[in-house]
């Protein structure tokens, strides 16, 4: 298993450049499905999740080409496997994208139920009584979800998701475009990776009104085109480079972003005392004077609020904030593993409950830590950039399941990072730096 070596203490400095965001290509790549015309996308990110959406996608008989590194050329006329077996969902949840597509488009659909993971249980129990109130069967056999739509079409309905589920929201959203009727969901997820899905689904001639808000309302229709599209910027990793830039006191610019999707982040750091300008409306500059950071309380709650996916690295900063800050996790009930690990790097974080109490400020030196999920990945990285002398992480394959050439792109700006790679091919190291 590959691993990280660190060496803490330098400034970040210079240039980062923002990938496509991997949770908005994921369902972009699925929505294909829905048609047998061909399907662009452009700037989807290298990384693993994306390479084991395209193999999903090569199994059930859609093939995928890549002109270009980032551009996925997707046809799926010809696909003739309806399942979505349990080893590429037990090493990617999102793989249960591809059940509202298949459901509508071929009236049905089986795909291995997924089981809990480190962050929490994650049922998809929401997903499957959205499609059962579009008229499907659905029953659990052998641990797949087997579904199957009514005479081969599904029927529109008026869905109240109970929680707000992003893969919930647009697994059914996707499905309803080819529904008989109007579909419209109340309590959607607002995430920008909804609303960008939403946007490709309409190139291809779907009926789509409200998305980026709670209520979404999707007229079906009889058959979808071909489209191209261009997948939004990931502000998580636009994120993840905000607090990498601030923990060092470095001076950053971030490019290719999209500053109005991170509106909740930015102004919790500026809070903390983190500079960030708008340069322009793709264009970030970050500085910070790391002495003076400012503890702060965070709630992580669903978009537009403070996200889940940067709870890890907000803790990993604030244990450099002068005072104690109290973050919160509403969203998972088990995200808080990276903090046992914080805490080996000299960080003083208690948890009690759905909170983390973080007592700052703490010198962090460098020890051998393992990565449990990506964010919390994320954090390690973060913090052994503060930390004096080296800090190994292990397990990051999990990093590389969502973050684009991050060894690259952390050395451009400076840092003293090297992976240490025990299998012949990296993935990862071949992806070039645009
Ligand atoms: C997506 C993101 C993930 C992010 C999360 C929350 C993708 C590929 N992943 O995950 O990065 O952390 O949103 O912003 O986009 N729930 C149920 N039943 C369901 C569905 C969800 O109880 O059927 C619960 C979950 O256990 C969780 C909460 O609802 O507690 C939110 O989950 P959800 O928004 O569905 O997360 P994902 O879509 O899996």
């Amino acid at each position: 298993m590959d691993k990280f070596l660190i060496r803490g203490g330098r400034q970040l400095k210079g240039k980062v450049s923002i990938s496509g965001a991997k949770n908005s290509a994921l369902p972009c790549m699925a929505a294909a499905l829905l048609t047998p015309e061909t399907v662009i996308l452009h700037n989807v990110p290298y990384v693993r999740d994306l390479i084991t959406q395209r193999r999903l996608l090569e199994d059930l008989g859609a093939t995928v080409l890549t002109p270009e590194l980032r551009t996925h050329k997707i046809n799926a006329a010809n696909v003739n496997v309806f399942e979505a077996p349990y080893h590429l969902v037990k090493t990617m949840r999102a793989s249960v994208l591809v059940l509202g597509p298949l459901l509508a488009r071929f009236g049905k659909a089986k795909v291995s139920l997924p089981g809990g993971c480190a962050i929490g249980l994650r049922p998809i129990d929401l997903h499957l009584k959205a499609f059962e109130a579009m008229g499907a069967s659905i029953e659990i056999e052998a641990g797949n979800v087997v579904a199957e739509a009514p005479k081969g079409r599904l029927k529109g309905a008026e869905i109240y998701f109970e929680k707000v589920t992003v893969t919930g929201t647009e697994n059914v959203m996707m499905a309803a475009t080819l529904a008989e009727g109007k579909t419209v969901l109340l309590n959607a997820a607002r995430e920008p990776e909804v609303s960008d899905l939403a946007e490709l689904l309409n190139k291809m001639g779907a009926r789509i009104k409200g998305a980026g808000t709670e209520k979404i309302e999707i007229e079906g229709v009889e058959g979808l085109s071909g489209a191209e599209h261009t997948i939004i910027p990931d502000r998580i990793e636009t994120g993840t480079y905000i607090v990498a830039a601030a923990i060092t006191g470095g001076e950053v610019e971030i490019t290719n972003c999209q500053p109005k999707h991170l509106e909740a982040v930015i102004s919790k750091l500026k809070e903390t005392g983190v500079q960030i300008e708008e340069l322009n409306p793709s264009t970030l500059f970050v500085k910070c004077d790391v002495e003076n950071l400012r503890s702060k309380d965070v709630i992580t709650e669903p978009y537009p609020c403070f996200p889940t996916d940067m709870q890890a690295q907000f803790m990993a900063l604030m244990t450099q904030a002068n005072g104690i800050s109290k973050i919160t996790e509403t969203i998972f009930e088990n995200r808080f593993i990276h903090a046992a690990e914080l805490n080996r790097l000299g960080a003083k974080i208690e948890i009690n409950g759905k909170t983390a109490i973080v007592y700052g400020k703490t010198k962090l030196s460098g020890a051998p830590v393992i990565a449990s999920d990506l964010r919390a990945s994320a954090s390690l990285v973060i913090a052994a950039l503060c930390a004096s002398g080296e800090t190994l992480i292990d397990r990051v394959y999990h990093i590389d399941r969502g973050y684009e050439n991050v060894v690259n792109k952390l050395r451009s700006l400076g840092a003293d990072i090297e992976r240490i790679t025990t299998s012949s091919v990296n993935f990862v190291e071949e992806a070039k730096i645009t």
